[in-house]
């Protein structure tokens, strides 16, 4: 008797993603069930899990198959997808300076040797083209796949480099996702670190990132208000809810250096991530001051992190933290 595509479509959705983001299907963990003749056949994405979780799911899916009708299950589990190891740079809050960070942490990473790839995530308002100085330089396509520009050293695309400008705001969360998508998938080599912009708070974007090219793990940037905070708390909840570790909290803004006196004062208060960080039992990576001079670089497409100074090596060492919290 030939199986029910509905009974086996519910059958397998009802078995939650062991990486979380719902039933296997809505994850995009499995296809969709395929009938032929009494086999049925899905196929299953291997990415994030390990060898024991691969066996659990192989034996609950073909259970599940089995009990919703189908005499004979095919299963196939893909490989672990290859390529970079994404690093997600996130804020519960928008305008922390999450880009800023991104963009000054790839360029600091790749001034020490690491091969790095920058990715703008951010649909509504994609800030790395600006932040890197590329213009309105467009990537060229090799096949299917997207060329990225290079800019100070770091590998770069942006959804901004291939949406027309202005366009943007009307795409809904499925087309962002296959955008994004085809950013992750471009051609990086040689980086093997990729630093992911993401747009502010907990959105589509965000959620079809995390389910699709699972990172290695995020940075969550905070201002040293308690109220960002409390949205680096949302943001850090979000990553832990999929499994992804955070590898730290940056403090930015932290401090502000009187460019006339010369005198530090602390506008938002200070010392609040830190503390934050230990209560929320993660890494502290570092604090960036508020610097006018960051501000200033960071327009004209200069990451302050090429040169030297003091933003400079706040950046540094934040990055050399984030290589050792990697492994790299
Ligand atoms: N440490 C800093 N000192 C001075 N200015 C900063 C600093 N960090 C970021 N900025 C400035 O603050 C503004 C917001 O920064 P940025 O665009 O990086 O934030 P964001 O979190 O990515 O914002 P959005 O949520 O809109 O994507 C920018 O003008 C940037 O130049
Ligand atoms: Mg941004």
């Amino acid at each position: 008797m030939t199986p029910d595509l509905d009974s086996l479509v519910a059958a397998l959705d009802g078995i939650a993603d062991p990486l979380g983001g719902g039933g296997l299907l809505t994850s995009g963990r499995a296809t969709p069930p395929r009938i032929s003749g009494e086999t049925v056949t899905v196929v299953l994405d291997a990415t994030g899990l390990d060898e024991a979780q691969r066996k659990t799911l192989d034996q609950t899916v073909t259970s599940a198959l089995e009990a919703a009708g189908a005499t004979k299950v095919r299963l196939a589990m893909t490989a672990e997808r290859s390529g970079p190891i994404i690093v997600a740079v996130a804020s519960g809050k928008g305008g922390v300076g999450k880009s800023t960070l991104a963009a000054n942490l790839a360029v600091a990473l790749a001034r020490s040797g690491a091969q790095v790839g920058l990715v703008d995530a951010d649909i509504h308002g994609p800030s790395v083209p600006l932040l890197m100085g590329t213009g309105s330089a467009r990537p060229t396509a090799v096949g299917e796949k997207l060329q990225p520009l290079t800019a100070h050293g770091v590998k770069v695309l942006s959804l901004g480099m291939i949406v027309e400008p202005g366009k943007a705001i009307a795409w809904r969360g499925p087309m962002a996702g296959r955008a994004l998508e085809q950013l992750i998938e471009a051609n990086w080599a040689p980086a093997n670190l990729l630093i992911v912009d993401m747009p502010p708070g907990t959105g589509d974007v965000q959620l079809s990132l995390l389910q699709r090219h699972k990172p290695a793990g995020a940075v969550i940037v905070s201002t040293p208000q308690d109220l960002a905070l409390i949205d680096a708390r949302r943001a850090i909840d979000l990553f832990r809810s999929m499994h992804v570790p955070i590898l730290g909290l940056v403090e930015n803004m932290a401090g502000y250096a009187c460019p006339h006196c010369g005198e530090v004062s602390d506008p938002f208060g200070s010392g609040g991530a830190e503390a934050a960080a230990i209560a929320l039992d993660v890494p502290f990576l570092g604090r960036v001051p508020l610097d006018p001079q960051i501000r200033a670089a960071s327009d004209e497409g200069t990451p302050p992190a090429t040169g030297d100074g003091a933003g400079a090596e706040a950046y540094r060492a934040i990055a050399e933290r984030l290589r050792v919290a990697l492994n790299l």
